[in-house]
This record gives structure tokens, sequence and C-alpha cells, in this order.
């Protein structure tokens, strides 16, 4: 049994690409393809994956429908956590999505699941890149911090006390060398943090990487992966 994670697939088998300019290069030639084939090569029935976020391009859950029986095709129990790009997943529909999808995909939003010991907690998070405004990017670094708050908080309630933490954007921005996010892993005693976002080379060494405070980063972005499942556990 394993735990595999990987981010940013950006799937479009569907919806039109809104960036294209963002996602080219080698690395994304046929990505869908590689990834599918890596998957099949390390991940077995009973291992788990988790998927850390930009799942589709899709607006709309009818633009994602493809994208989301790809994913559901990976082999392992499949785990999903919300990107910044996933609008077809709005937060108040974590649930319904749940529902929808007993059994096939799981997802990850003030909720928590387990993996032998480990409780699986985390959230979209956020970090400000220069675009928003100070007062707007505070605000949503308060509302993600709650919500993986009441992620550690169900885990703990249901007496789980090693964690593993998953965000999409890095822990901290390009400017911070900490953050509520890697205090919060520190208060609860997370021993992974794992990531995505960041892709594009000059981007993958924008936040920690490696051991911190006792803690290990990883940056599980697919192009920085190179389409290979990084196996956390
Ligand atoms: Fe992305
Ligand atoms: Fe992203």
């Amino acid at each position: 049994m394993a735990l595999y994670a990987i981010g940013d697939l950006h799937l479009h088998f569907q919806a039109e690409l809104r960036a294209p300019g963002q996602l080219t290069g080698k690395v994304w030639q046929d990505h869908e393809r590689k990834l599918a084939e890596n998957c099949a090569r390390l991940i077995g029935p009973e291992d788990t994956l988790v998927l850390v976020g930009d799942h589709s391009w899709g607006r709309r859950f009818s633009e994602c429908e493809k994208d989301l029986a790809y994913i559901e095709a990976l082999p392992g129990r499949k785990i999903l956590l919300r990107g910044n790009h996933d609008m077809f997943w709005e937060s108040g529909k974590t649930e319904k999505l749940n529902q929808m999808f007993e059994g096939r995909l799981h997802f990850l939003q003030n909720n928590f699941y387990t993996y032998e010991d480990y409780a699986l907690v985390g959230t979209k998070g956020y970090a400000y890149e220069g675009l928003d405004s100070r007062e707007h990017a505070a605000m949503l670094v308060e509302r993600e911090a709650e919500r993986l708050r009441t992620s550690f908080e169900a885990a703990m309630a249901a007496g789980y006390s090693r964690f593993i933490m998953f965000l999409h954007y890095p822990p901290t921005n390009f400017w911070e060398r900490n953050s509520i996010f890697t205090r919060m892993a520190e208060k609860y005693g997370a021993e992974q943090v794992v990531y995505a976002h960041c892709h594009g080379e000059q981007r993958f060494h924008d936040s920690i990487r490696g051991k911190k405070r006792g803690i290990r980063y990883n940056l599980v972005s697919g192009d920085c992966l190179r389409w290979h499942p990084l196996c956390i556990l």
C-alpha cells in the first residue's frame, strides 16, 4: 500500500484552454497519456493517489465530465483537492460532489480522509502573487486557513494525531519565509506538506522544498514531476 500525489493536470478533453501560453513546452505534449502510463506502472488498486488541484480547464461541470472520467479511470483510490482553476467545484458543493461520485472520487475540503494511521487534511490555500489587493489576499488567506483548521479539527475529533497536509497553493508566497499555513502545519504536527500550483521551471522554487522545522515540504506539480506521481508514504 502506498500514498502518491500529483497536481496541476489542467485537463481539457472538453474545454478550450483559457491560458494556452501557460502550458507550453515539451513536458505538456501529450501529458495525459504520459501520466496515465506512469500511473498504470506505479499505482495499484490498494494505493491512494491525491490530486492536488487544477484538474480541469472547464468552467462548468458539464465541461469537466470527461476530465473527471479520465481521473476516475486512473488506478487506486483518488482524493481530489480544489485548485484555483477548478471552477466546476464551488466551495459549497463539496458534499454534493462526494455524493455524486460516491465510491469513485473523493473530494477534500472541510473534511479529511485516512491513510493507515494518518489523517489526510487539506484545503486550496492561498499565496499572494501580486495580482490581488493586499486586503483581498488577506481575506482569502483567512478563509482558507479556516477551512484547513476545520479539516485538522475534524481529524483530531476522530482520534487522529498523525497528519499529512495538502494545499493547492504553495504554503508561502515568493516573499514569505513562513505563513499561517506553515504555522498551522507546525501547530498540529503535520509530518508533510504537499502542494502544487507552481508550474513552469521558473516557479519551482517559489516556496519551501525539503525539510524545514521537522516537516517535509514537497512540490508535486505535474510538470515538475514530469508526470510521475510522487510516493509520499
Ligand atoms: Fe495550475
Ligand atoms: Fe493553480
